[in-house]
């Protein structure tokens, strides 16, 4: 777990300080990932062109930011481009993503600085156009300092990709060290993720109503508690992020084990049990 600075909960608007007060401080996630979807519809609803949903859901990108890291949340993580997005869309809307991109960047370095998030990204980020990976480069050097909220940018991002990418440095490592491949373990293939870093994400939230995983963090959302909400992502705000983290912490996480009501309950099964009935 990480050692975060005191929060900043004082400096979230009324409305979130109502929510905030209903959470368990000590039960805060770490890690929040987010699949922000839902910029298409809300441009096409209003009769407007598909970048101004971009273009409107980048702006939500910073107050989501902005909250979670008042809150002191460590880690936050938001899929803000896939691969598939990459080879799929139409090569205008791609290009209008990736100056999106660069312009968030340029004009938010400030913001993150004064609020102490550090950003990083995730993904064939290699791939990406040099001017891009350039400025890429530079937001996470002058955040690099700063020890509040890890923001991590999901970017040309494919969660077969990474596990593909980390079976093939594995392999590597394998034969480099020369171990035998019998011996590899789960930790083995998590320490070459993209995320080796970072823990598990605790709640992954989807805005507009789509139950999908789109090929995001397969391998990390294993135990995940996951959030839909109806909401489009141009539309989302930190409240609504507050308000996932309250159904969060209505959970029970088992991990795949029992509660500790249904521990107690350990008298033992007699075999007449096993005939169906
Ligand atoms: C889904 O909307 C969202 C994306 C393809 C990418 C997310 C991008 C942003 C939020 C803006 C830029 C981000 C940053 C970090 C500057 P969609 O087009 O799939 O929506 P639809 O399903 O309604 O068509």
């Amino acid at each position: 777990m990480r050692f975060l600075p005191a929060n900043r909960v004082a400096e979230l608007s009324p409305d979130e300080q109502a929510i905030y007060r209903q959470l368990d401080p000590a039960r805060l996630p770490q890690h929040v990932a987010i699949i922000m979807d839902g910029n298409g519809r809300w441009a096409g609803k209003r009769s407007l062109k598909r970048f101004l949903g971009h273009q409107q859901g980048a702006e939500s990108v910073q107050y989501v930011v902005e909250t979670a890291s008042r809150i002191n949340l460590p880690w936050l993580t938001l899929y803000a481009f896939s691969l598939e997005n990459n080879l799929r869309r139409p090569k205008t809307e791609v290009n209008f993503l990736m100056r999106l991109l660069r312009s968030y960047l340029i004009n938010n370095v400030q913001r993150m600085n004064d609020n102490n998030v550090r950003i990083t990204y995730i993904g064939r980020t290699h791939e990406l156009p040099a001017e891009v990976q350039e400025k890429m480069h530079w937001a996470a050097e002058a955040t690099a300092h700063n020890n509040g909220t890890v923001l991590t940018l999901a970017l040309n991002y494919g969660a077969r990709s990474e596990l593909v990418d980390a079976v093939q440095a594995l392999a590597r490592e394998a034969a480099c060290k020369n171990f035998s491949l019998e011996h590899i373990g789960e930790e083995d293939l998590r320490r070459h993720l993209y995320t080796a870093h970072m823990p598990d994400p605790d709640l992954v939230v989807r805005t507009s109503g789509e139950f999908r995983v789109s090929n995001f963090l397969l391998w990390q959302m294993a135990y995940s508690e996951i959030y839909v909400t109806e909401r489009l992502w141009p539309d989302f705000r930190g409240i609504h992020l507050l308000e996932a983290i309250a159904d969060y912490q209505r959970r029970e996480r088992r991990y795949g084990g029992l509660n500790k009501l249904q521990e107690s309950d350990e008298a033992p099964v007699p075999d007449s049990f096993l005939v169906p009935r």
